[in-house]
């Protein structure tokens, strides 16, 4: 029976884990037999013997790492504090690992798995298709993202976001400038619109305007918009183009009480769509939250894990907010990983079927090869084995 191993995380800020009481439940009705690292949900309020009680073993402490067959992870792999080692050095050869394991970003681990023969399953890489929704970690954590920037932005705000008619007078709504209409973007706009504030929305891509306008956004028209994207992610867009888009916007942004942005081409720096003249034109007391800080950032000011203020501005660069909100970041991203596990696992074995699309698409590496196109352009574009 296969060894599911879920540790305790390490990174600064990381909160969340791969698996909760009830994913353990449905991995042990696979035929999986799960072992938890003590202390392994505590930060997203989970504890050891809910764990316990839900079918799984509590193990000694780091060590299963270096004998699990697969290993459930929330984030990327980083050096390990008490073994000693970087974690992708610590599975045993053969191993699986699965998790959001910023493949793109983080060629040299991938380097590492590949050359120990390990096989990675990296959420990032799952081809967006209605047939493997229900294991899209992107989508969940990002919905959770975008809703939480937008309540941030309404938090730092020096005024009301929804429009009041009050005694002393009449409160107009904030106006919200959202930059990105994918799942962080619509779930920033659904939360802004609930909220009460007057909600922009730009995106490159002009099928997303139909889903704005039903969000109770105003879709900003951007002349020659591309009409095709792959696979509902967005293609990068020409030098010109960012700079009639950054003139268009910037109108906007200038009257903005808040600006959220989420704009993203996957594998790619993030689009900057925020000049510093555009920040300098807004008002004081203005906030623009950067969901994209993790790849570069949309702003051209924002910095990962910082709020700085600048001309009376305050860009919010946090780069983890899913962690933020860990018990539901947890519980979703724990079932998009069942859901995974489920279509890979076959009376209590786990089949790879290489003919499958849902699981090449997610294969970074697979028996010593770079498997996913994405990654092997990545790495050779890095310099390393592919
Ligand atoms: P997505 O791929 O679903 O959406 C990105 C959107 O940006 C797409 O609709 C795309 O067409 C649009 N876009 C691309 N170039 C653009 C441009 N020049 N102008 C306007 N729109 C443009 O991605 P998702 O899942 O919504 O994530 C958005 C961003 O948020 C990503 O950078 C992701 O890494 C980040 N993120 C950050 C989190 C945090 O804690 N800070 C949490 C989750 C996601």
């Amino acid at each position: 029976m296969p060894v599911v191993f879920v540790p305790k995380r390490h990174r600064e800020g990381e909160t969340r884990v791969a698996a909760t009481p009830d994913s353990v439940a449905r991995l042990v009705k696979l035929g999986l037999s799960v072992v938890v690292e003590p202390g392994a949900g505590v930060a997203s309020n989970f504890l050891d013997e809910h764990y316990a009680a839900a079918g799984a073993v509590i193990g000694e402490g780091a060590g299963d790492w270096r004998t699990a067959d697969v290993v459930l992870v929330p984030d990327p792999l980083g050096a390990h504090p008490e073994l000693g080692v970087l974690e992708a050095e610590a599975l045993k050869e053969g191993a699986v690992v699965m998790g959001l394991l910023d493949p793109l970003g983080q060629v040299d681990t991938m380097g590492i798995l590949q050359r120990r023969g390990i096989t990675a399953l990296a959420l990032e890489l799952l081809p967006r298709i209605s047939r493997a929704q229900s294991m899209d970690a992107l989508s969940s954590q990002a919905n959770i993202g975008g809703y939480k920037a937008a309540l941030i932005a309404a938090e730092k705000l020096d005024r009301y976001m929804p429009l009041l008619m009050t005694a002393a007078g009449t409160v107009k709504p904030s106006r919200v400038v959202i930059m990105g209409a994918g799942v962080a973007g619509l779930q920033a706009l659904a939360t802004c619109r609930r909220l009460g504030a007057v909600v922009e929305v730009s995106d490159i891509r002009p099928e997303v305007k139909e889903q704005v306008e039903s969000l109770g956004g105003r879709f900003i028209d951007l002349p020659d918009m591309q009409a095709d994207s792959e696979g509902g992610y967005a293609k990068a867009v020409t030098p010109e183009f960012l700079k009639k888009q950054q003139a268009i916007v910037a109108e906007r942004v200038k009257q903005a009480d808040a600006v959220i942005t989420t704009a993203q081409v996957p594998g790619r720096k993030a689009p900057l769509l925020v000049t510093e003249e555009m920040v300098a034109s807004m008002r004081p007391g203005a906030v623009i939250v950067d969901m994209a800080v993790g790849s570069g950032g949309n702003c051209a000011l924002s910095k990962a894990g910082e709020t700085v203020l600048v001309h009376g501005v305050s860009i919010i660069g946090e780069a983890n907010l899913p962690a933020t909100m860990p018990r539901d970041a947890s519980t979703l991203y724990a079932s998009n990983l069942v859901h995974v596990l489920t279509h890979i696992t076959d009376e209590g074995a786990i089949d790879f079927d290489v003919e499958d699309e849902i699981l090449m698409g997610l294969m970074g590496t697979y028996k010593g090869k770079v498997v996913n196109k994405r990654l092997a352009d990545a790495m050779s574009r890095a310099g390393g084995a592919a």
